[in-house]
């Protein structure tokens, strides 16, 4: 029995060596963490329990029979994140460079498969060479085996993925499907294909940072949601974000108690401009309405002309999608239309209540956004409010207008509370343009043609540039002071917390991608 005792505890100890010390210090040189050290920051402490610690690859060609690590490259197993279940894999770069071989998937897949048979949230911490060249073919079908439960999980448990090393070839594709994905920035890339590849096929020469580092994803493409400075800023997001999720689709993000009061928020009052042409910024009104320090913003430096991330509103989890006159005029274009539909989707299936704040001239004109298929982007977002079945509710702080004013959130796609500030103006375009066309013929006639365009703007203006003709009909639900704005979203986020919908039966709708 003590002989069975030692050789368990000798094999226990090289498998958290990974790759060896000289290794892990090479880890530590690049400013980089260990897959061990980066599960122990995660996790709460004394919380993980190891899966598959003494796993080895089963590979003899290229003489890898004489070369075997326990774990085979991946650290997988369960633990706590502010003693809330979570599965988690982090790959580790000192073994293989965290190449993937069949074993290493096979890690991989199977804590996938306790996530969602237990409906709890999977992390994978990605530090990664890709496949495992030496495996060929078996290490592409343990990437695909890792694609199909991402698919299969996706709107069923929250996957979060973290890129902290090398992610390349398909290997982006996991993180991809995943619900948020988080780059360190310096130490990360992803791309489909690297730079040396770039430089033979299209004769560009660009660095592995620049093509795809933590900027270029989080500013150009997009691909990342969060960035982070190192590796432990990049751990402490991931907890913060599972802090505004539930654990599955079948539960509703956790509360924190509250005791609503008076609620009145002053600096709301002043925040909008003299003039509806000045821009102002939206995250101050943000701020202004949910509680203090509890704003978390996704996708921050891209398409920042609408502005998404999650919030808390008297201690619960709301989402926020807000149009951002300081970028743009807050205009809805292709690539912030895209980002805001994703975040609504994110929201509906994770049970996430939404929140939505108007200021939007309406859709941006021009060849390249209609080349762009602003149609069928622009499409994505209505679509995505008109699926989503979670609490939604909508504000107009100044402008709606247009097709705009129907997409974001309108009573007529299924909000449930359509509120708006004194200051809204609700139309079916500007003062300006609507007078050039529809009093055409009397401008054209008049002796002073400019004089009669400002006359007639001010009647449209006079009309239609305010909430009331919108709340004659209903279409709003309420016009409020900016200053009780935070009490009245309290009060009615909370008559609709129990909002059930039931859609007809279908297999799937076909949101146009
Ligand atoms: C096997 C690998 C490996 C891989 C790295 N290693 N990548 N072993 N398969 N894919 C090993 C190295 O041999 C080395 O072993 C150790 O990991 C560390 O690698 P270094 O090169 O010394 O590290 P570094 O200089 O930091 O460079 C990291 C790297 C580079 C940029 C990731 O290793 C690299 O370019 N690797 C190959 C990347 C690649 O082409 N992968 C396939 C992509 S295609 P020793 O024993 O010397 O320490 C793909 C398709 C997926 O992944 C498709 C899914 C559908």
């Amino acid at each position: 029995m003590k002989e069975q005792k030692k050789i368990l505890e000798e094999k226990l100890a090289l498998s958290r060596l990974g790759g060896g010390e000289k290794r892990i210090a090479k880890q530590h040189e690049k400013g980089k963490l260990t897959a061990r050290e980066r599960i122990e920051l995660l996790l709460d402490e004394g919380t993980f329990e190891e899966i598959g610690g003494l796993v080895t690859h089963r590979t003899t060609d290229f003489g890898m029979e004489n070369q075997k690590f326990y774990g085979d490259g991946v650290v997988t197993g369960y633990g706590a994140v502010d003693n809330r279940l979570v599965y988690v894999f982090a790959q580790d770069f000192t073994v293989f460079g965290g190449s993937l071989s069949e074993t290493h998937a096979e890690k991989i897949c199977k804590i996938m498969d306790l996530a969602m048979n237990t409906g709890a949230p999977v992390i994978g911490l990605n530090d990664s060479g890709g496949a495992r060249i030496q495996e060929g073919v078996r290490s592409l079908g343990g990437y695909a085996d890792i694609f199909f439960r991402n698919v299969q999980a996706s709107g069923v448990i929250p996957q979060i993925s973290a890129i902290m090393g090398p992610c390349a070839g398909g290997a982006v594709y996991s993180p991809a499907m995943t619900d948020f994905t988080i780059m360190v920035e310096g130490s990360s890339y992803m791309f489909v294909t690297g730079p040396n590849v770039v430089k033979t096929v299209t004769n560009e020469e660009v660095s592995a940072e620049d093509l795809g580092g933590a900027s270029a994803h989080s500013t150009k493409s997009g691909v990342t949601h969060l960035t982070a400075q190192n590796d432990l800023d990049c751990i402490l997001k991931i907890k913060r974000l599972l802090s505004y999720l539930p654990q599955n689709c079948e539960e509703r993000p956790q509360n924190y108690d509250y005791d609503i009061g008076e609620e009145y928020r002053e600096q709301l009052e002043d925040i909008l401009p003299d003039s509806s042409n000045k821009p102002y910024d939206m995250k101050e009104v943000i701020h202004g309405i949910v509680d203090e320090g509890s704003f978390m913003e996704i996708h921050e430096n891209y398409a920042d002309n609408i502005v998404v991330g999650y919030a808390r509103l008297g201690g619960k989890s709301i989402g926020i999608v807000a149009n951002q006159p300081f970028s743009l005029a807050g205009v809805l274009d292709v690539e912030c239309s895209k980002k805001a539909a994703r975040f609504v989707r994110t929201c509906d299936c994770f049970n996430v209540p939404l929140l939505v704040l108007v200021d939007v001239p309406g859709f941006l004109p021009g060849t390249d956004q209609e080349w762009k298929a602003i149609i069928l982007n622009g499409a994505k977002l209505l679509y995505a409010f008109s699926e989503a079945t979670v609490p939604r509710i909508s504000l107009i702080t100044r402008k709606a207008y247009g097709g705009a004013y129907d997409v974001m959130n309108s009573k007529h796609i299924g909000a449930d509370f359509n509120f708006a500030w004194p200051t809204a103006e609700i139309a079916v375009m500007g003062a300006k343009g609507a007078s050039e066309i529809i009093f055409k013929k009397e401008i054209a006639q008049a002796e002073d043609k400019e004089a009669k365009l400002k006359e007639k703007e001010a009647e449209y203006a006079q009309l239609f540039a305010n909430p009331y003709s919108a709340s004659d009909r209903g279409f709003i639900d309420e016009i409020i002071e900016p200053g009780v704005t935070r009490r009245k979203l309290i009060k009615a986020f909370s008559a609709v917390q129990n909002k059930v919908v039931n859609r007809p039966k279908r297999k799937h709708g076909n949101i146009p991608l």
